[in-house]
């Protein structure tokens, strides 16, 4: 098992390069099974995730390799219409592969993880939206298939704002035969990039960004070359870290322009915040004040990714912040944990309230979720003598080396191993 061990109380400083984004990262891999050629992913994150999507590809047929920071992805050869449980089940985002698969192979057979930490999880709006494209699904113990001769383009109306079911109604969209108008799309910077990837391949899709995203799908794509976007929630952890421990810190690679409400919840909260084209720099020196009420929403919105480690930034913030959660039923899995450090949390359904606290103390505590570990982490570097934190492998799966990373920004912080 992987334990952080970080000791409190050290100003950060320094620079730090944002890595690629996880959540644009998973999408791309996936949707590289829809072409008939070899794909590169620039600025790829080192993440047990892809990792794990990259074994996914390769089991359904695809030759992946690797040259630096890019992934090289050959789908033009035969692919297998079916994902494993034990592959499908090591992480959730792995729903990506039903869009994909179907649109290449006019079928799929998967299981879909059940519920997650962050709560039940259903794929309802994805089933719906390959339906409205000429999918038809049965579903038997666990297992789902979809099936269609040829996916025909149509109308997707979503009836509630989902990131994955808008990536799987566009990956299924693209080789359909006609157009298709997906309304009720998610405007997540992560979608714009799947679009540009696909773009790239010969898909003719537009509107990614807004709400309506409009495809005429064509027959076959064609390998294409890709840089995956900054990841603006590992920005948003880092930053949040910088707050809670004060310091100066320096993020180059960044995406400022897609962290917006982030960048005015820590400028609220007494941070001084510039930014450039693709850096974001970030100082606090006087005493952190409660940045008022955050209500995570649906980009462009404030993200619910970012709640936990900027709940973390908040515990000794002057004041009561309020948070409320409306993505998740259940992200609030972190509040135990805070709360054996010292920080005052009161939490109701999806409301929780933080006063702040003069001091926070380090404790053994354990991750249970990729975002709440990093929240974990965030609280510890504010936390007088050293926290410990179990459970690791969660973070790994979003965070590029965090232990490397807060250690080259100054804080005290090594990743161990331990037996279970
Ligand atoms: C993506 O998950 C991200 N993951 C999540 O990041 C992120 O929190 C989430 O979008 C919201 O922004 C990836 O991109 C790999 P949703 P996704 O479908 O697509 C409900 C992280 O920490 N819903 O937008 O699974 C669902 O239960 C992860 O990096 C249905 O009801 O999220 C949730 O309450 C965590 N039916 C809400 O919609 C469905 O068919 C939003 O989920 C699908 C979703």
């Amino acid at each position: 098992m992987s334990v952080l061990k970080i000791t409190g109380g050290r100003t950060l400083s320094g620079s730090l390069r944002v890595q690629g984004a996880k959540n644009s990262a998973l999408p791309l891999l996936a949707a590289s099974v829809l072409t008939e050629g070899l794909s590169v992913f620039r600025n790829c994150p080192r993440l047990t995730d892809v990792t794990a999507t990259v074994d996914i590809l390769r089991h359904v047929g695809c030759r992946v390799y690797e040259e630096g920071d890019a992934l090289y992805v050959d789908a033009s050869g035969p692919i297998r219409p079916e994902v494993p449980d034990a592959l499908m089940r090591r992480m959730r985002s792995s729903v990506i592969f039903l869009g994909a698969l179907l649109s290449r192979c006019g079928e799929v057979t998967l299981s879909l993880p059940g519920g997650c930490e962050l709560g039940p999880r259903p794929v309802d709006l994805h089933l719906a939206a390959l339906q409205n494209l000429g999918a038809e699904v049965t579903q038997t113990s666990g297992r789902i298939r979809c099936a269609a001769s040829r996916l025909r383009g149509g109308n997707v109306a979503l009836k509630a704002v989902s990131v994955g079911a808008t990536e799987n109604a566009m990956l299924a969209a693209v080789r359909a035969s006609g157009s298709t108008v997906i309304s009720g799309a998610a405007r997540e910077p992560e979608i714009v990039d799947l679009q540009e990837y696909l773009r790239a391949c010969g898909a003719l899709v537009t509107g990614a960004g807004s709400s309506v995203i409009r495809i005429r799908g064509v027959e076959k794509l064609r390998g294409g070359e890709k840089r995956i976007l900054p990841d603006r929630i590992a920005a948003a952890t880092y930053l949040a870290a910088c707050a809670s421990a004060g310091g100066s810190i320096r993020l180059y690679d960044a995406s400022p322009r897609d962290m917006v409400p982030i960048l005015r919840v820590l400028e609220r909260m007494g941070c001084a915040v510039k930014t450039g084209e693709n850096l974001i720099v970030l100082e606090r020196q006087g005493p952190l004040v409660s940045p008022g009420p955050i209500i995570t929403r649906p980009h462009p919105g404030f993200p619910t990714d970012a709640q936990p480690p900027l709940m973390a930034a908040v515990l000794k913030a002057r004041g009561s912040t309020v948070m409320i959660e409306t993505i998740f039923e259940n992200r609030f899995r972190h509040v135990p944990a805070l709360r054996s450090m010292g920080a005052d949390i009161r939490t109701a359904g999806r409301t929780a309230v933080i006063r702040g606290v003069d001091s926070l103390r380090g404790a053994k505590v354990r991750a249970d979720d990729l975002r709440g570990g990093a929240a974990l982490a965030v609280a510890a570097l504010a936390a007088e003598g050293e926290t410990e934190i179990r459970g690791m492998e969660h973070v790994l799966r979003g965070y590029e080396d965090m232990a490397g990373a807060l250690t080259a920004l100054g804080a005290e912080a090594r990743l161990t191993e331990k037996a279970e």
